[in-house]
């Protein structure tokens, strides 16, 4: 005879394992280049700066999705030390979205225990931005469900040049060795320092380039490319990209 206990309790026990899995398969530290604003604006006929606008939705989603899941830090790209290089009006729309969205966001993610870094060059940034950022910043410091890095004004290249200058320094007043620099020291000396590397980069809209994004942390890190566009982003495509994902293991 059937024992349909014994069936249901194998069920719930391989159901168990299935979930054990996708826990041990989410990565630490998530690191997504959200692209394709623009794309996602012209194929509706709207100028940019709509596409821009429907971009914001995607990160507060995405960073409550990573919390949920226990993502421990995340890092969105959002403009890069290249893009001051674009259309004036365009530029001057980002950094006023900028400043809405950490209005905006700041309780939100306060209230959930997620810690908000910025990372780039506070130099060029406006006033009005780098106020929201520090305060951001300063409210969220002493959350610790989750770390959230928001790229703005960043650039690898010169987050490793100010490294290296920094360390330059410091082995110039006898702080450091010349010797002792090892690519521990590297790390210290760079905005992530504190913080393990990127476990997958995912970067939307069909693109498959690192534009420039963190250049020196990305070194072991798997990659995960879409070709939705960032505003159409959502917790269903980032569960895709956990699926994929496979931890980083030497031979
Ligand atoms: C990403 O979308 C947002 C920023 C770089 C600020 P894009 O503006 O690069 O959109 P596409 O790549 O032109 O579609
Ligand atoms: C990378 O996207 C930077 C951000 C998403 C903020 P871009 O659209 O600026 O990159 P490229 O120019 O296509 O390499
Ligand atoms: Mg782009």
């Amino acid at each position: 005879m059937f024992n349909f206990n014994r069936i249901f309790l194998n069920q719930q026990k391989s159901d168990n394992k299935d979930k054990e899995t996708e826990k041990k398969n989410i990565p630490k530290h998530v690191a997504i280049i959200c692209d394709g604003n623009g794309r996602w604006a012209k194929q509706r006929g709207l100028p940019r700066s709509f596409g821009h606008k429907a971009g914001v939705k995607p990160m507060k989603c995405i960073t409550q999705e990573c919390a949920r899941t226990g993502v421990k830090i995340l890092t969105l790209f959002a403009f890069s030390t290249e893009n001051w290089k674009r259309d004036r009006n365009e530029v001057d729309f980002l950094m006023k979205l900028f400043v809405d969205f950490f209005r905006e966001w700041r309780e939100e993610i306060r209230s959930k225990g997620i810690q908000f870094h910025h990372i780039g060059l506070k130099e060029n940034l406006p006033e009005d931005l780098l106020y929201e950022i520090e305060l951001t910043e300063k409210v969220t410091m002493n959350n610790n469900q989750m770390i959230v890095n928001v790229a703005l004004n960043y650039g690898g290249r010169q987050e490793v040049v100010n490294a290296v200058q920094a360390i330059a320094k410091d082995v110039q007043y006898g702080k450091l060795m010349q010797d002792d620099i090892n690519e521990d020291t590297i790390h210290n000396y760079l905005y992530t320092k504190g913080q393990d590397d990127p476990d997958i980069l995912i970067r939307t809209s069909g693109e498959f380039r690192v534009s420039n994004f963190l250049l020196w942390q990305l070194a072991k890190t798997q990659i995960w490319t879409t070709q939705v566009l960032w505003p159409d982003f959502k917790s269903e495509h980032l569960q895709k990209a956990f699926e994929c994902y496979q931890p980083y293991r030497t031979i």
